[in-house]
Order: C-alpha cells, then sequence, then structure tokens
C-alpha cells in the first residue's frame, strides 16, 4: 500500500506526504492584481498541512485575465506579489507550484477597457452569455507560447518550486486540443496531431525554460480534463495520445481534473471503467499523476491512489476545513461548515456561498 506520508515526486523533491492543494481561484486578489493579505493568510494556513500546494489560476497575459481580482504573472511589476505567494506557501513546508494559465474564449467579460478576448478558432462556448471570441493569428500563437514562458520565468525567479500548465477546465491550453474551439488549418489545428502542438509546444518551451534558468528539481506538470460532452468534443481516444505524448516528455506529473477521482466517461455512459484505468495504460513513462474530485477520507484517499494516482488533490474540504490533511490522516471527519476559521478571502467565500456545487455535496457557508 502507498504511504500516505513522505512522497518523493523527484530526485530531491520530497513532499511531507501526498495531498495536494487543488487550483482554486480566490476572486480576491487586490485591484491591481497582486496578492492580497487575505489571499496570504489562505495559502499560509495551507502551506501547513499540505504537501505541495498549487495556486488559484494565474494570469500570463492581460488577454488571459479571466476572472475579476485574479492574481497575475503578466509582468516583472507582480515579482514582489509572486515572491510573497511562493514564501508564504513554503513557509509551511509545502512545494509552492504556480498555475499558469489564460482563459481565452471562457475570460469574464468587462474585466478591462478594450478587452480583447481571444482563442484557437472564433466560435463561441456552448455556455449561456458566452462570446464569439477573436482566432488568434498564428504569430499571436507563437507570442502567447512566449507570455507563458515570461510568466514561468518570473515563477522561477520568484522562489516558486514548480509551475502546473493549466491545460484543463475548457480554458486556451484546451481550446487549442478541442476539436469543438479548435478549427485551425494552421500548424495549430486541423488533425488530432495538429491540434496537440499548441499543448505539447507549451510542454518543450517549460522543459527548455527549466534547463536554462532553473535547477532539475523545478517541477513541471500539465494539467487536462479528460473529456469534453460538446459535439465535436475532446474523446478519450484523443486525452490517451496526449498523455503518451506528455508521458514521453520529462515533466513531473500529470494532473487529471475530475469531478470524482473514481470517474468513468462522461461521453460514454456505459462503460463504468474509472477514467484513470484507461488513462494509466498509456502513461508510457509512469509519469506521477494527480488525481482529484470529491475526497474527503482517508479511505477515499487509499482508494485513489490504489486506482494508479501517486498524489490526491483537494479542493472543497480545503476550502472547509483547514487542518483536512491532519483530519484525515487522523482519521477524523472534516470540517465542512464554511466559516471564519475557515480562513477564506470574503470575496471568494461570497462566490461560492452561491455555488450549488458546493451545497450539492454537503458544504455550507456562514
Ligand atoms: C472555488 C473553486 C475555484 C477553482 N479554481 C480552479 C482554478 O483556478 N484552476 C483549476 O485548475 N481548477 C479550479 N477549480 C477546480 C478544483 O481544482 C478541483 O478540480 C475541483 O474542485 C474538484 O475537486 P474537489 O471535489 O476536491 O473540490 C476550482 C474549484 C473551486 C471549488
Amino acid at each position: 500500500m502507498k504511504d500516505l506520508l513522505n512522497y518523493k515526486l523527484k530526485e530531491n523533491v520530497l513532499l511531507k506526504n501526498r495531498f495536494v492543494l487543488a487550483p482554486m481561484t480566490t476572486y480576491s486578489g487586490n485591484p491591481d492584481l497582486t496578492l492580497s493579505d487575505e489571499e496570504d493568510r489562505y495559502y499560509n494556513a495551507r502551506g501547513k498541512e499540505f504537501g505541495m500546494v498549487i495556486t488559484a489560476a494565474t494570469a500570463v497575459s492581460q488577454h488571459g485575465q479571466a476572472f475579476t481580482n485574479q492574481i497575475s504573472a503578466m509582468r516583472d511589476f507582480y515579482l514582489p506579489s509572486l515572491k510573497r505567494l511562493a514564501d508564504t506557501i513554503k513557509s509551511g513546508g509545502a512545494k509552492a507550484v504556480l498555475q499558469l494559465h489564460h482563459g481565452g474564449r471562457m475570460n469574464a467579460i468587462g474585466l478591462y477597457e478594450n478587452q480583447d478576448i481571444v482563442s484557437a478558432s472564433s466560435i463561441k462556448a456552448e455556455r449561456t452569455n458566452a462570446v464569439t471570441p477573436r482566432a488568434l493569428e498564428t504569430l499571436e500563437v507563437y507570442d502567447t507560447i512566449e507570455d507563458f514562458r515570461q510568466a514561468m520565468i518570473r515563477a522561477i525567479k520568484s522562489g516558486f518550486d514548480g509551475i502546473e500548465l493549466h491545460g484543463a477546465n475548457t480554458y486556451l491550453i484546451q481550446q487549442f486540443f478541442s476539436p469543438h474551439s479548435n478549427r485551425r488549418t494552421d500548424e495549430f489545428g486541423g488533425s488530432l496531431e495538429k491540434r496537440l502542438t499548441f499543448p505539447l509546444m507549451l510542454v518543450d518551451m517549460a522543459l527548455k525554460t527549466r534547463e536554462e534558468f532553473a535547477s532539475k528539481d523545478f517541477i513541471i506538470g500539465y494539467r487536462l480534463s479528460p473529456e469534453e460532452l460538446e459535439e465535436p468534443g475532446i474523446t478519450l481516444e484523443d486525452t490517451t495520445r496526449l498523455i503518451e505524448e506528455l508521458s514521453k516528455r520529462k515533466i513531473d506529473y500529470i494532473h487529471l481534473s475530475l469531478s470524482s477521482y473514481k470517474q468513468s466517461s462522461v461521453r460514454n455512459k456505459d462503460d463504468k471503467t474509472p477514467i484513470i484505468n484507461i488513462l494509466k495504460k498509456h502513461n508510457i513513462n509512469n509519469i506521477p499523476l494527480i488525481g482529484v474530485g470529491g475526497i474527503e477520507t482517508k479511505n477515499e484517499a487509499l482508494e485513489a491512489l490504489s486506482l494508479g494516482f501517486d498524489m490526491v488533490a483537494m479542493g472543497k474540504a480545503a476550502l472547509s476545513d483547514k487542518f483536512v490533511v491532519t483530519n484525515i490522516l487522523n482519521d477524523k471527519p472534516i470540517k465542512k461548515v464554511i466559516d471564519e476559521d475557515s480562513c477564506l478571502p470574503t470575496n471568494m467565500k461570497k462566490r461560492i456561498s452561491e455555488w450549488s456545487y458546493l451545497k450539492d455535496k454537503g458544504y455550507t457557508v456562514k
């Protein structure tokens, strides 16, 4: 049985446990998109518990900004804010990983003047209030990769232990991989192989940037959503190709964004095989895998590990209970009431109090 404590992610990178704080947007940065005092406190508390903390999605460029008060890594101006974030997480003994993000066509409207909502192609998301994005010109796609590179260099300079490329949850990287949002005819679209170009160029860029600016210990992770419901949409067959390609590269983990760690296909409802069972076969080089989705007890964490995950991330449980890892390790029930003691930024608490997504899972907000 895999031990929940002391996980060696790679040479020289030892995590105090296999629990990972799932990346969670706080909507609570300062108006200039620097880290706020409230966010500092939120991360400080979680850094004491988790082996690794993945930050909220962090904008790599202005046209990447997706949410109000989303923290940013888009210019050198943000270096002190990023350093503060890395320091506060690391002070508790966790590894600090910055999630690099571009929202693409999912950006909220009206975040700044002359907002430019871009994507792989000029196709609206199938959501209410979605806007038709502008398709990036080929040269702009290369500029966007450069934005990710610059943001990664800032993460390195600020003392982060790693970065995670946010290739999940319908944002820009996924938009390039998806046959729904990517109808391009240049090198970035047209076939499955070409839809892989943007995600893999980003990964190769990250590997090269590590070589140039960081030590071998620097962590590079990739988060992906295995399927899309849209037609056309990402299928598990598409994702097996992505996993194969990711696994050929020297990244340090692949993070599956799932609503349950044992979730089966949402496209092929007849197949009840957990997605992890299908995908792990294509993880040719056994890159560590992070699972997420509904983990609240030690048994669930252990079950996720036995299914083939190497680390388990927690989102909602870590919002309500700032001692979630200690409680789970001691077989104690977690606290599912979000209150003062949860140590959440005010705007985040306000936002999530409106989400049925939390209420449905038994979380209440006081
Ligand atoms: C408030 C909130 C904000 C989130 N923000 C992000 C984010 O910035 N980046 C991301 O990749 N996922 C984000 N997620 C998804 C979580 O990382 C996680 O995958 C999801 O909550 C499922 O895990 P859970 O069942 O443990 O909550 C967010 C989830 C919540 C509840």
